[in-house]
């Protein structure tokens, strides 16, 4: 009963999420007319005074608290993170897909072997390397990999476009991961994509934003992007579970074309393997103030780099550039890992994509 603002103790009334008149604050054992501005799904057992469209009721019970007015949700501050992959990092991956040893990497790099394999595990630049043979040898783009070793970060992205937007970035195993709610602000139906390690901060949010938890839209099922479902689905067992996993039931399989909305927000998904043979990426458009598109990639992409793909990198690349690059310059690019970027600044600067 009742879901966050609007909140009340009086039984048989529905979770009061549409806007309420600002003025309207009940106190204990106060008479209220209620004027509800939005629609409100009946639900089973609401009383037949509450109707669709603007409607007036009038309270069976006490209210046990005041209600809370939700107007727009405070304007996101997204983290401050740094990459996910360092130039060490990206080395590894692009040395081990390209089947090239340290040897032949030093030798194109100008480097011995030991300042080479130095800077593959500090991600500190070594002194005088070659990038341009070295980046011709890992299929890498030397401009945009230079500018990494020396410290670029994507630019803010200009976090308060989304309010209701939030990244949720928990920790596990040695490493951190992203996921993120979305909702609509009038409806309060929300939508999560992936989950994370730690579910606690996710309900916090729920709550706090008075949300209903419609949907869990998975990017990829490697462990640490879905290790809190098991909690999140005992709490919403109504949720609807979407997967491009082969392995999921019937019923959670994502299928060509589908979309889906949550409330005005609106869902497409494409599919972009690579790194996890059930790898998607969701676009939620349809946001307020015609804010852009948000891409939720998974660990298709990040900021600077990409998720590890190995003998699937020709795959992985192809995909990316054919379902992410290929969206408007301003997309937000929602990675699993790593700070959040924009379509423009990853075709600017991302090394693996010349
Ligand atoms: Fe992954």
């Amino acid at each position: 009963m009742g879901g966050g603002g609007g909140t009340t103790e009086a039984s048989g009334w529905p979770a009061l999420t549409p806007a309420l008149t600002p003025a309207l604050s009940p106190r204990r054992g106060s008479p209220a007319v209620i004027r509800v501005l939005a629609t409100i799904e009946r639900e089973e057992g609401c009383p037949a005074s509450i109707l669709r469209g603007e409607a007036v009721m009038r309270p069976l019970a006490v209210w046990e608290t005041p209600f809370r007015c939700l107007g727009p949700a405070p304007a996101a501050t997204f983290p401050r993170m740094t990459l996910e992959d360092s130039l060490g990092d990206i080395l590894r991956k692009a040395r081990t897909s390209t089947h090239t040893t340290p040897e032949a990497a030093a030798t194109e790099a100008g480097l011995t072997l030991a300042a080479y394999a130095a800077m593959e595990d500090s991600g500190q630049l070594a002194a005088h390397t070659q990038f341009s043979p070295l980046c011709r040898r890992l299929s890498l783009c030397d401009m945009k990999l230079e500018r990494i070793a020396h410290g670029w970060l994507p630019a803010d992205v200009g976090a308060g476009q989304w309010r209701e937007l939030r990244t949720i970035t928990t920790a596990g195993d040695g490493m951190t991961v992203n996921a993120f709610l979305v909702w609509d602000p009038a409806t309060r139906e929300a939508a999560l994509f992936d989950t994370g390690f730690d579910a606690a901060p996710i309900f916090a949010l729920i709550g706090e934003f008075g949300l209903q938890l419609r949907h869990l839209f998975i990017t990829h099922s490697h462990g640490d992007h879905v290790a809190a479902i098991g909690p999140i689905r005992q709490r919403f067992p109504a949720v609807a579970l979407h997967s491009g996993s082969a392995h999921a039931p019937a019923a959670q399989r994502l299928t060509p074309g589908a979309t889906f909305a949550v409330g005005a927000l609106q869902v497409a998904f494409r599919e972009t393997p690579g790194h996890a043979d059930d790898g998607i990426t969701y676009v939620i458009t349809g946001w307020p103030g015609g804010a852009p598109a948000v891409a939720v990639v998974g660990d298709a992409i990040f900021a600077g780099s990409m998720g590890g793909a190995r003998d699937l990198l020709p795959l992985a690349r192809g995909k990316v550039i054919e379902h992410i690059l290929s969206l408007p310059g301003p997309t937000l690019i929602c990675p699993g890992h790593g700070p959040l970027t924009t379509v423009a600044q990853e075709q600017a600067n991302n090394p693996w994509f010349p």
